[in-house]
């Protein structure tokens, strides 16, 4: 039903420049009533950080960066959605226009620049669906203008344990001079600790909030490593693998588009954040479990994703051109697969890192 709207819709919102495209849909789905999205096939449940997954799909952060419309995407068949990112104090961001449609490349560049309402609201509007179901995450950031980036994760972290099943931490948007250093080794030895100190604390008494750690896609093999080491020593619970890219591969067809600065995400982002996924899971050694992220468009591709190592997978980007109808085709695809392979879904996780690190698909 919903995938038929979009349809209709799309011709039209595509007309529009982007950010207004998306305004519109977050209005439209904040007038939908939350439904409860039908039961997936056991099959495709998942149990991954001591939570069952309905599913292995989720929602990419940046789709609902205010935390505005979290059930109505729980009832469109997502098994998690994150939400966010959210910084401490509210801020603006970039000015507009900050994010661009590479229709002929199923491409998106962005520089929002986590523009935000603040934490206080994000707090307020999570409160506010506190006891419903639904894995939802929080993805967190620091204020632009901030003196103690770090203190921002941490404050983030303090005020949504308990609200949220799982904080991301975001050091990987490019559109935050400075954000990506927190990647280097000494500041994420600093932040990890620091964070997953400050969730001790809020969390005593209740149910562990997850915290993940989300990188790019741009990093060395060598700061892998780095990565990889530091977030197994400070007892972080998962990784994300990846965030947007601010390479613009030869292939882009919009040249015209190609060179506005910011995050490119989508379908060309799919073999480097699926590369450096299998990567990070022969880093891991299973120790905790990756989510890939990156030019997901189909169950093919989520599929590969976990085939590379994911647990589970999210999307934003195929949502633009292909509308919430992909979610149940992704499903669909996916439980094809189980039956074609004769395999559960947790046997596959991993399964072709190797080969899938080397770039052979
Ligand atoms: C418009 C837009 C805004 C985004 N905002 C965030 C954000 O606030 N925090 C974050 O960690 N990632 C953000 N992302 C990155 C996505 O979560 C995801 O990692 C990336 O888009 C790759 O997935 P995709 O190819 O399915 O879009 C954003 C992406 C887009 C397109």
């Amino acid at each position: 039903m919903i995938g038929a709207l979009f349809s209709l819709a799309k011709p039209a919102l595509h007309a529009l420049d982007p950010e207004t495209a998306h305004q519109l849909t977050i209005r439209g789905l904040s007038l939908m009533p939350a439904t409860v999205a039908p039961k997936d096939d056991p099959r495709l449940g998942i149990g991954v950080f001591g939570k069952p997954f309905p599913n292995p799909v989720g929602l990419a952060a940046g789709f609902d960066k205010q935390c505005e419309v979290t059930d109505q995407l729980l009832s469109l068949g997502f098994g998690f959605v994150e939400l966010g990112g959210v910084v401490p104090k509210p801020q603006a961001g970039n000015p507009r226009p900050r994010v661009f449609r590479l229709a002929q490349d199923e491409a998106i560049i962005n520089r929002f620049g986590l523009n935000s309402d603040g934490l206080e609201i994000a707090r307020q509007r999570l409160a506010r669906r506190r006891g419903r179901s639904g894995i939802v995450g929080v993805n967190i950031g620091a204020n632009k203008d901030s003196a103690d980036r770090i203190g921002d994760y941490v404050q983030c972290i303090r005020e949504l344990c308990g609200l949220a099943g799982f904080l991301t931490i975001n050091v990987s948007s490019p559109n935050t001079p400075g954000l990506r250093d927190l990647q280097g080794e000494a500041f994420l030895d600093d932040l990890l600790a620091r964070s997953i100190e400050a969730r001790d604390k809020a969390d005593q008494g209740r149910a562990r909030t997850i915290i993940l750690l989300k990188i790019a896609p741009d990093i060395s093999l060598d700061a892998l490593d780095a990565i990889v080491a530091t977030a197994l020593k400070r007892g972080i619970d998962g990784l994300t693998v990846s965030n947007t890219t601010v390479a613009r591969p030869e292939t882009l067809q919009d040249k015209a588009l190609a060179v506005q600065t910011g995050g490119l995400s989508g379908k060309p982002l799919f073999v480097p954040s699926t590369r450096l996924l299998a990567e990070t899971f022969l880093r891991v050694e299973r120790k905790i479990p990756l989510i890939g992220v990156g030019g997901v468009d189909s169950a093919e591709a989520a599929w590969a994703k976990i085939r590379a190592g994911a647990s589970l997978v999210q999307l934003y980007s195929a949502l633009v051109y292909k509308g919430p109808g992909l979610i149940g085709d992704i499903k669909r695809g996916l439980l094809e697969g189980l039956d074609r392979e004769r395999i559960a879904l947790d046997r596959a996780i991993g399964r072709d890192a190797s080969d899938m690190a080397q770039g052979q698909f």
